[in-house]
Formats: C-alpha cells, structure tokens, sequence
C-alpha cells in the first residue's frame, strides 16, 4: 500500500504534482556551488575560466564546462528550477563550497566573502521566505581550508549574511568558530545541528594536533544530550563527511582520529541523529552506519555538486545535481531523496538548461524508505557479484555523467567498504575480507 502510494506520488510528481493530502514533509539539498565570475566563452580555450588554471576549456557552453567552476548561469538556473518545481519544501540545506577552485594568490579574504554574500543574495532573491540553514564548506576561506578555532573576519562576515536565517544563540557560535545549531521553525522539535568540520580537514594546519579544535566535539555533545532529554530529532549537515573516501584505499575525509571520534559520538546519539547530510566530495553517496555489534543505526547523504568541474587529470566528473529529501513530519524519520541533474552537454548544446529528476531512491532501488535498516539491506544487495543495484549506483555516483563507465571489483570493494564501515577497525576487516588486505 505504502509502495504503490509511493508509486503514484511518483507519477503525478514527474507530472509537478503531488497527491492530495500529502503528508511529507519536505527540504532542499544544495552545495559546493563553487562560481568563478570569470567564466565567459572566448576562442581561447584556456581563457574561458580562471578554475581551469591555464588548461583548455573541453566543450565551452553557456551553462558552463568540466574544466571549469559554476559559470552564474548555471547557479541561475539550478535556483529556478527549485523554484518552479512545485515542491513546497519547509526549508533549505546549503553544505558550503561557494569560491571558485583557483590558486590561493588568486583569491583574498575580500573576494572569498563577495563570493559568499553573492550566493547568499542569489539564494534570498529566488526564495525570500524560505528558511536556509548554511554550512561553511573549506574553500569559504582565505586562505582555503585554513578554517581557524576563533572568531575571524569570514565568520563575522557571514554572521551577518545569514541574520534573516539564523537566531541570535545560532549567530553567536557562527561567529566564534563556525558552527551552530537552531530549531526549525513550523517543525516541532526538529533540531539542525551544522558542524564547522572544516576544523577537521586534513589541510587545516591550524588544528594539528588538537583533541578538541574550538571545544565543538564538547559542544556537540552536550548539544545532542539536550536535545535527547528534550526529545528532540536533529539533522546533522556539514561540509567535510565522516567516513573513507569511496575512490581511494583507506583514507578518511577528515583526520583518522577526527573520524574516529566523531564516529563514536554518532553512534552513542543515533536515536537523536534522525539524518546527517554532507557535501564536499562533489559525488552522490551513501554511508550507513552500524553500531558496535553490525546493527545499522545511521543513514549519511553525501550530495554531489552544482559545479561540474573536475581536475585535467581526472577522466570522469558529476553533472550539475541538487537534490530533495522527504520526511515524515511526525517522527522525521526519512521517507525519500529526489535526486535531480542538469545534462550538462545537452544544456550547452541546446542552450537552455532542461533540470530533470534523475532517480527517486525508493523507486529505482525498490526500497520503502531511507531508514538505517533499509540503506543496509541495499548495500548487502550492492555487495552481491554482478549487482544491477550497483550498476545504478555508481552512475549515479557521476550524476549520471557518463553510462559507459565500469567500477571493476577493486573498484567496487572500496565502495562498498566505504558504504557500509565508518571506523578504522570495521573499514580493515572489510578490506582484508574483500581485497585480502589490511590497512591502513
Ligand atoms: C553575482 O556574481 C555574478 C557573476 O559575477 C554577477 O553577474 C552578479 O551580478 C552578482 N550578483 C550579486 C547579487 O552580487
Ligand atoms: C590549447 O589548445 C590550443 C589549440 O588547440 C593548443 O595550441 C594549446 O597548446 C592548448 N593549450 C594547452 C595548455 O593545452
Ligand atoms: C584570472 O587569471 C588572469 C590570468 O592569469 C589574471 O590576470 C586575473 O587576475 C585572474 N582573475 C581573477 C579574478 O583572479
Ligand atoms: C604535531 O605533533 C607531531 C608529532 O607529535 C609533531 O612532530 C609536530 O611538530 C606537531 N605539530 C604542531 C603544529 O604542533
Ligand atoms: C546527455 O545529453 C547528451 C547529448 O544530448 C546525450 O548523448 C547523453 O546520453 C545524455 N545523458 C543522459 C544521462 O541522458
Ligand atoms: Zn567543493
Ligand atoms: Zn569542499
């Protein structure tokens, strides 16, 4: 019942309608809208954009190019079709990542916070009454990825961008060290919870060596306990994710005892922890966590990005993607994730962009919802030999940028060590199970 339901909410909501009565409560998923104002067509192919760093251009269009960042088209017209979509959603996402990929002469403290103020008045201009929960990503800093544990002129500067969004004990922790967290207004006891995990980043020099950069694991904590004893659900969103990376051999996304840490933590509080969200990576993955005993007990998002650049060596990118998730309003528990894409080459050679749904995660993998159990029971079926399951998933990882490509079984064992294994020790076994390896 509940599936064909959900079939006909499919249906009518490729026809931009939705079913009479519908419960879902619904939010927008944006990030890493990484603009380059430089981007503008010319004959010069290595002149079209500064975050192609001297490198030709590969097929230039009017809503941009892989070896480039966002041309503000391509961010326009992301906005405008959320806007247009008929979606009622009761709030926003933003993971952070607005300044363009270039070398850090190229940039300042000025410039990095033009481009975020840019993006904050683009965003308000399409949706004046929407509420917007930001997240600062490593490259909201001058220099990029060096996010410091104390107050500084970018989180003072967005302090004041966001003052229409956030409240007043929100802006106060922004400000300090770039996080917060803040109820959701016309959710009841919904909680957002946005952590700076920036301070966690390989990159940041400034935390080396720290156990607990800007007390925020201190903070985060007594954060969730009050929100367990106030029986409040929290979505956790960040930029950095937790986890290992999906394409390398055991390297986690932030510092290995960052991860470990943040890991435990998430597991002691997975009952409040109804969702947690991330960019950063630019690809669309899933992680499911399990608890001590292989129970799985948290389902993690990573949201690929409107930028569709990618580096001159790399062979494979993302299109433009932005996504949409759907929860129960009673309960918060996640019933579904539209994941939506612009066909970049055909934008361009069309020259208009035509946003469409690229998949519902119900609906292309047959499963009733986005709950710990049910992400856990598809990635056993990822797992399996030859799994058609994992033929979608990992083009879906590229956004669909590109069908021919094939994740050979190394490939694949390191997805799906990376899917289901958050910490160390689960992340070995798997790899010595699949691989005959250990490490790291
Ligand atoms: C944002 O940047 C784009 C591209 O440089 C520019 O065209 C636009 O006017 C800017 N908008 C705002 C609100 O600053
Ligand atoms: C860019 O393309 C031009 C024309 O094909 C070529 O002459 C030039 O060497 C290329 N530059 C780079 C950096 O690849
Ligand atoms: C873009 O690159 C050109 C040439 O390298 C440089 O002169 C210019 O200052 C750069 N633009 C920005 C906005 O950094
Ligand atoms: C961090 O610790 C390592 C090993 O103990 C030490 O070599 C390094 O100098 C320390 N770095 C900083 C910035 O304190
Ligand atoms: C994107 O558009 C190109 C050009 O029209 C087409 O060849 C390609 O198949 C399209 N990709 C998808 C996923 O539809
Ligand atoms: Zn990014
Ligand atoms: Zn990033």
């Amino acid at each position: 019942m509940a599936q064909a339901r959900a079939l006909l909410g499919y249906l009518l909501l490729g026809l931009g309608l939705a079913l009479p009565g519908d419960p879902a409560g619904r939010f927008w998923h944006v990030t890493d809208l990484h603009l380059d104002p430089t981007y503008h067509i010319t004959d010069d192919h290595t002149k079209v954009c500064n975050s192609s760093k001297g490198a030709n251009a590969s097929n230039p269009g009017p809503f941009g190019d892989v070896l480039c960042d966002a041309p503000y088209r391509l961010i326009l017209s992301a906005f405008d079709f959320i806007k247009n979509s008929g979606q009622e959603a009761s709030f926003m996402i933003w993971t952070g990542d607005s300044p363009p990929h270039v070398p850090v002469p190229e940039l300042s403290t000025d410039a990095v916070v033009k481009v975020i103020a840019n993006m904050t008045v683009t965003i308000q201009s399409f949706f004046p009454n929407l509420q917007v929960f930001p997240t600062l990503g490593n490259h909201d800093y001058w220099p990029q990825d060096q996010l410091p544990i104390a107050t500084s002129q970018v989180y003072d500067a967005v302090a004041d961008l966001w003052k229409a969004w956030l409240d007043e004990e929100a802006l106060s922790t922004l400000r300090k060290a770039g996080f917060y967290s803040q109820k959701v207004p016309g959710n009841p006891n919904l909680r957002i919870v946005s952590l700076n995990t920036n301070l966690y980043y390989g990159p940041n020099a400034v935390t080396l060596n720290q156990t607990d950069p800007a007390h925020q694991f201190e903070w985060l904590e007594n954060t969730l306990t009050s929100s367990q004893q106030n029986k409040e659900k929290v979505f956790l969103i960040a930029h950095v994710p937790v986890g290992y990376l999906p394409q390398s051999t055991g390297i986690t996304a932030v510092r290995q005892y960052y991860n470990e840490r943040l890991v435990a933590l998430l597991r002691r509080y997975s009952a409040v922890v109804a969702g947690q969200f991330y960019g950063h990576m630019h690809r669309d993955s899933l992680m499911v966590l399990s608890d001590g005993e292989g129970r799985p007990v948290s389902s993690l998002f990573v949201s690929p990005a409107v930028t569709p650049v990618r580096n001159v060596l790399e062979k494979e990118t993302n299109n433009p993607g932005v996504r949409l998730f759907q929860y129960n309003p009673g309960d918060y528990t996640l019933l579904d994730m539209l994941q939506y894409y612009l066909n970049l080459t055909e934008a361009n050679l069309k020259g208009e962009s035509n946003w469409k749904l690229e998949y519902s995660l119900t609906q292309t993998y047959g499963v009733g919802d986005l709950r710990p159990q049910s992400l856990y029971g598809l990635a056993k079926q990822f797992a399996t030999p030859d799994s058609k399951q994992f033929v979608k998933y990992y083009n879906y990882f590229f956004v669909s940028y590109d069908s021919s490509v094939v994740c050979d079984e190394k490939c694949k064992a390191l997805q799906i060590c990376a899917i289901m294994n958050l910490d160390r020790a689960s992340y070995s076994g798997c790899l010595q199970q699949h691989l005959g390896e250990r490490r790291p």
